[in-house]
């Protein structure tokens, strides 16, 4: 009797090793067409200025949309997720140092990158936030890329990505924003330049900022990166709708909310929204309330 449970308790085992073993084949398998897919996207050229003003607006940008957090202050790169499951993912040098970008890298390859997503072999970036970039206007875009090419060389390998079988299935399975170019419309015309005012439109610009994580309706849930803290309801029906301005302003400046809770850097990054204007902060303020 004993042995004949064993026996079944082996062949049912067996069979889920078996099948989970083709589940994980299929999901590899779709992780490397994902890798390999090339797009054929119309990179639309703009003009790059390199006066000062342009270059100042650029390093602003460069802090407030936190390319610093995954390309270092220095823009030479830096690992940002090391995990056994998930896998390394680093930024790449963003400088044109020894081991940075090659010299080939032109304004059509930046362009490629931060708006459509997609490395110059025209795959896609991998978690390079380009979703949330590709919205901004001429004016923006270019400032980054002037802000980026006017940086001292970094002579610093670009880290080496290495996605773990935890980080396909979740990329797969649409758990790990893991491809840019997938989510991207390729098609969306970007205007010019936008109105820079303390106003509901402008809040909405910026709030590409936010979405990533707070979701398109901004009223949060689930974090986009497995295991971290529940996201915030950021429209009027959250906690915003009761704060003040200043209130809103004093709590992403040092992460201390009017409810008495301290925001954790690492949930959400308020190091980085602490250093937008006052008209960008106000801009948010108004378009969140307006929700
Ligand atoms: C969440 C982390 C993250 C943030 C934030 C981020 N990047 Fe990246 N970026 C990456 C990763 C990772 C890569 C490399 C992807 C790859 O090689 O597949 C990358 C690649 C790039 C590339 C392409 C380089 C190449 O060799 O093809 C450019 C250009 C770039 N990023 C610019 C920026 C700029 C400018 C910002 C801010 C506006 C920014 N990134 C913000 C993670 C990030
Ligand atoms: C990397 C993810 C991430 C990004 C990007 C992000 N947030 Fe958050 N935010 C969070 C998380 C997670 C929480 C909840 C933290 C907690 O409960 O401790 C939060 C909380 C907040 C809160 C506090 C809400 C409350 O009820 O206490 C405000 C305000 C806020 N975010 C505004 C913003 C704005 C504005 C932006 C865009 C400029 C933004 N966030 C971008 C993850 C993010």
């Amino acid at each position: 009797m004993f042995s004949k449970i064993l026996k079944w308790a082996g062949i049912v085992l067996a069979s889920l090793l078996v099948i989970g073993a083709i589940t994980y084949s299929v999901l590899a398998y779709k992780f490397n067409q994902k890798v390999n897919n090339t797009y054929a996207v119309n990179v639309r050229p703009i003009q790059v200025g390199t006066d000062s003003a342009t270059i100042a607006n650029g390093k602003h940008l460069y802090e407030i949309k936190g390319c610093g957090e995954c390309h270092a202050a220095d823009l030479g790169g830096k690992v940002f997720v090391n995990d056994p499951a998930i896998g390394t993912i680093g930024g790449s040098n963003l400088t044109y140092g020894k081991n940075g970008l090659p010299e080939s890298f032109d304004d059509k390859a930046w362009l490629s990158a931060l708006r459509h997503g997609l490395n110059v072999e025209n795959k896609s970036l991998l978690l390079m936030p380009s979703e949330d970039y590709y919205r901004m206007d001429d004016e923006d875009i270019s400032a980054i890329i002037a802000f980026c090419k006017s940086q001292p060389y970094v002579d610093r390998p670009s880290p080496e990505i290495v996605i773990k079988p935890m980080g396909k299935i979740l990329a797969v399975l649409g758990k790990l924003p893991l491809f840019p170019a997938d989510i991207i419309d390729h098609q969306h015309q970007q205007p010019a330049v936008v109105e820079k005012t303390a106003s509901v439109s402008y809040g909405k610009y910026l709030s590409a900022s936010c979405t990533g994580c707070h979701k398109t309706t901004l009223t949060g849930g689930e974090n986009p990166v497995p295991g971290g803290a529940t996201v915030a309801n950021i429209t009027s029906s959250g906690h915003i709708g009761k704060w003040s301005k200043d209130e809103f302003i004093t709590a992403l400046r040092t992460g201390n909310t009017p409810e008495g809770k301290a925001l954790k850097n690492e949930d959400m990054p308020w190091q980085m929204t602490a250093k937008y204007t006052d008209v960008e902060l106000e801009a948010l303020y108004l378009y969140l309330k307006s929700l």
